[in-house]
């Protein structure tokens, strides 16, 4: 699923849901930094207000990392260690991202990057997780309250 069809601005789009509420309202929220960093970029923004919206998805990262993390651990989700290794990844690739946005101000390279991450891990890696807890959790999926 493209988040993005030719020229349009990236859209939040219902396919993107993995069936867990708590979790699917905060990709939602990443979703919108994301458009916050990509709107800015676009504009041609200064430099620190292109950083100032990368900090606030770092921390918003930070924080829906450390509930999903929590979350495979109290349901034991038997692949917690490769997925928790693919967020500290993450957060890794953005600190490095900080520092080229300090020596190359466009941000062209963070639009691209993020949407590649939001599709490859938000769509893919959390849908396996969502799958299994689904199937052994039901109550905490969305299945089960629909
Ligand atoms: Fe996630
Ligand atoms: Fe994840």
């Amino acid at each position: 699923m493209p988040i993005r069809e030719k020229e349009d601005t990236m859209k939040w789009d219902r396919s993107f849901e993995i069936g867990i509420e708590a979790i699917d309202n905060q990709h939602k929220k990443i979703f919108e930094h994301l458009l916050a960093i990509e709107n800015s970029v676009a504009k041609k923004d200064p430099w620190h207000i292109l950083h100032f919206f990368l900090t606030q998805l770092t921390e918003y990262m930070k924080f829906h990392l450390a509930v999903e993390e929590a979350l495979l651990e109290i349901v034991r989700y038997p692949d917690r260690e490769a997925h928790c290794a693919s967020h500290a990844r993450i957060i890794e690739q953005m600190a490095t991202l900080e520092d080229q946005l300090k020596n190359k101000p466009s941000g062209k390279n963070l639009v691209g990057f993020f949407e590649d991450w939001f599709v490859r891990h938000v769509l893919a890696s959390d849908r396996d997780y969502a799958a299994y807890v689904a199937k052994e959790f039901p109550a905490l999926s969305g299945a089960a309250s629909a």
